[in-house]
């Protein structure tokens, strides 16, 4: 691997957790001294039963931080000022007690701290036994972490310390150290494009507390906005109410009904390409009540007339100067899910979709099985996790623009 030149000069803030594979974090800062990258350390309370400061101090040959409130270290340099001197955080071993802190966004030591308080990417290399990897309660704080733009790299799957098998290992400081140039310097395939993402469902108000809606909660929506901005795409994501955070690096126009979101979309024209994740209601209300519908005693429930809402998908594919290049549309289908996104498709006037079967527990859920249907036919998705398959469709996006202007 040939890195040369890659990180020289580049300040990064190598935050060691407490755990026995942080001894690792050694030789990684040799291959960064090496690289002629400067690396500053915090460590944690727990690290230092590990490593010394001493031998860290050493190798990165500049001071190290292990307390929040020293006097010291505030006046040479505030823990603030250590979180922005940086141009990347890599937490290494990212313990599973580290990783809960970061997500709770605690900030009880300077770690947490410094981790809460600045404005520079973050690239997380996690270690720790295979359980508590696999521990639901890990899992939801790393998906929470990576959702708001924390980078991972690890675990790796090996014997461990703790005479189990499993994902856990820290990675190989030659694999951190690629990761750290990777996240320096990130692929910006789409950098000049502007793509126009919409997510999550549509409120459709009955009277001023009561509406129509549906399960759909915006996570592949969001997910997909999030991998189009991390390669590089100025993005709009139009977003119906969910409870999912807003993506990093990622203009939001939050609305509530279709009528709002077809709005957001048209206004934020022109688009090189348009994503329409969102779970659109078909229907409003016609005619929504300006005050709460009373429930009168006896009385037979009111009668709730409907009116077809526009299709926004529909509407932005439809041939005309600001009709974006590329208009991805979903199809949730319970049945027939090939021949019918197919047929969407072409009654739409899209150019992909990406079809799903919501029969299971897709709506809400964290994983979902594709077809992406294009003019060249279907191609089936293993089922993968929503944050994979947005992935997956943002380096196709890529793909399809390679070559061409921006
Ligand atoms: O017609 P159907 O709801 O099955 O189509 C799903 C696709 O159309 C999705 O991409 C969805 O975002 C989009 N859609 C829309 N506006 C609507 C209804 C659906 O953009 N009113």
């Amino acid at each position: 691997m040939n890195l040369a030149g890659n990180l020289a000069g580049k300040r990064i803030l190598l935050i060691v957790g407490g755990g026995i594979a942080a001894y690792k974090v050694l030789e990684l800062i040799r291959l960064l001294r090496k690289e002629e990258a400067s690396v500053s350390a915090v460590l944690t309370a727990a690290a230092q039963h590990f490593v010394t400061p001493l031998s860290v101090q050493a190798l990165t040959e500049s001071r190290v931080c292990t307390e929040l409130l020293s006097l010291t270290d505030e006046n040479e340099m505030g823990h603030i000022q250590l979180s922005r001197a940086a141009d990347l955080l890599v937490v290494a071993p990212a313990t599973a007690n580290l990783l809960a802190r970061m997500a709770a966004g605690l900030a009880d030591d300077l770690a947490t701290t410094v981790l809460l308080a600045t404005d520079k990417p973050v690239l997380a290399a996690p270690a720790m036994n295979v359980r508590m990897w696999q521990h639901a309660a890990t899992q939801a704080n790393v998906a929470l972490l990576a959702q708001r733009g924390v980078g991972f790299v690890g675990p790796d799957e090996g014997p461990m310390a703790c005479n189990e098998y499993g994902p856990g290992r820290l990675s190989e400081p030659p694999a951190i150290l690629a990761a750290i140039a990777a996240a320096l310097h990130p692929p910006r395939p789409l950098a000049g494009r502007h793509m126009l993402v919409t997510s999550g469902p549509t409120h459709e108000p009955i009277d001023p507390v009561r509406y129509i809606a549906n399960r759909s909660s915006g996570r592949q929506g969001h997910a997909i906005a999030a991998a189009l901005a991390r390669l590089g795409a100025r993005v709009t994501l139009v977003s119906g109410p969910v409870t999912v955070p807003d993506p990093a690096g990622v203009a939001v126009r939050h609305v509530e009904t279709a009528e709002q979101m077809l709005a957001a979309c048209t206004a934020s024209l022109p688009a090189d390409a348009a994503i329409c994740a969102a779970a659109v209601a078909d229907w409003r209300v016609a005619g929504t009540a300006a005050a709460k519908i009373k429930k009168v005693p006896g009385a037979p429930p009111p009668a709730l007339a409907l009116a077809t809402n526009p299709d926004i998908l529909a509407t932005l594919a439809a041939p005309g100067p600001s009709r974006p290049r590329l208009v991805v549309g979903f199809a949730a289908e319970t049945e027939n899910l090939d021949a019918n996104a197919t047929a969407k498709r072409a009654r739409k006037g899209c150019d992909w979709i990406v079809a799903n079967d919501v029969s299971g527990d897709v709506m809400g859920g964290e994983a979902n099985e594709v077809h992406l249907v294009t003019a060249a036919g279907v191609e089936a998705w293993p089922r993968l996790a929503k944050e994979e398959v947005a992935r997956r469709l943002a380096a196709r996006l890529a793909d399809h623009f390679a070559g061409s202007a921006a």
